[in-house]
């Protein structure tokens, strides 16, 4: 592990709806090396700067943040990402070009993934971006846009022509949405085709799959997204096993418990749209546990810290008559 990421070895993947300073400071907090903003919009940001400068806040005792944005128009990416490296300053560790994101409202307007089929304008966003900004850009892609047409590799060399600092593969197919599973060779493949750090991310579920990941790829740091949702504990237990040491014990139901309500507490600061978020979150806090099923229709009415802590209550009262 060397070069961009030679500190920055396990990383909490941008994701939409879920990567806020709430969800960062959980998973910094259990061992996240950095952390990606939520996907951000430069068109929208160019509309509409102050509006969407919560975006671009750092969780409590977060030093940087890597910010993704996303977008096909060069010149548009280009002045935001400076505007971006302008208001952040030393809060911003590297700016993150969406090159990934499979769903139909992205692209549908060309970004996200459908820049995949258009190689020439994902390079010159990058030279654009490269050119308006000091800190390192990064580019993150999936294996290829069509199932079995692998291009990532050659994707890859030309993100590195164009000035990318470092690439990160998920091993899915766009076409494929999130089915099967992410193949690990091709984070291998690219590995061989560039120079620059590769970033291996798809299917990391405990310190065991990223050891698998780190040592069948050779990839330089390794992206986790679903595998924490509920669950930020993963990035101690990968940290660990990275370190070749025992991974810590998965966490007690009033372990979990707690820190549900504390990330439901956090939400209640943040910005915006805020404790509505937290039903997604106390879902998968409280998958598997006994009086999980009958929480969850009264999770979908809570709109309060109280109405959630109501909701905790209630199930560590079961957890302790089961136990
Ligand atoms: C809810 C959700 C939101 C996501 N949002 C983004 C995003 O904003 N930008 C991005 O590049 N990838 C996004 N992704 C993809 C993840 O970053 C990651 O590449 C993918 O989930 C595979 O990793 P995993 O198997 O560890 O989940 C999102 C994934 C999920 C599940």
């Amino acid at each position: 592990m060397e070069g961009l990421f030679g500190k920055y070895r396990v990383l909490l993947a941008p994701m939409a709806g879920v990567s806020d300073i709430a969800f960062r400071f959980l998973c910094r907090e259990a061992g996240a090396d950095m952390a990606f903003t939520e996907m951000v919009s430069a068109k929208g940001l160019s509309f509409a700067n102050e509006k969407t400068r919560h975006l671009l806040v750092l969780a409590d005792g977060e030093r940087q943040v890597a910010v993704q944005l996303f977008g096909h128009e060069p010149a548009v990416m280009a002045s935001q990402a400076a505007w971006i490296e302008q208001e952040m300053g030393e809060g911003l560790a590297y700016l993150d070009i969406n090159m990934g994101c499979p769903a139909r409202k992205i692209v549908s307007k060309g970004d996200g993934s459908a820049l995949m089929k258009e190689p020439e304008l994902a390079a010159s966003i990058v030279s654009a971006v490269k050119g308006a900004v000091a800190h390192p850009v990064t580019v993150k892609f999936r294996r290829g846009w069509a199932e079995g047409d692998e291009t990532a590799p050659v994707f890859a060399r030309l993100m590195e022509e164009a000035g990318a600092d470092a690439v990160t593969v998920h091993g899915r197919y766009a076409e494929q949405l999130y089915r099967g599973s992410a193949d690990w060779g091709v984070i291998g493949r690219v590995r061989e085709a560039v120079a620059v750090p590769v970033v291996g991310n798809g299917d990391i579920r405990c310190g065991a799959d990223a050891v698998a990941m780190a040592a069948q790829t050779g990839c330089d740091a390794v992206m986790i997204a679903r595998g924490a949702e509920g669950n930020p504990w993963l990035f101690s237990q990968v940290q660990a096993a990275l370190a070749g040491a025992p991974e810590p014990a998965p966490p007690a139901v009033g372990e979990r418990i707690a820190m549900a309500r504390r990330h439901a507490e956090l939400l209640t600061h943040r910005e915006g749209r805020n404790i509505v978020r937290m039903r997604k979150h106390a879902m998968w806090y409280m998958a598997g546990l006994p009086g999980a099923a009958a929480a969850r229709g009264r999770i979908n009415y809570c709109t309060t810290l109280a109405d959630f802590n109501q909701v905790f209550d209630d199930l560590l009262a079961i957890a302790q008559e089961h136990s």
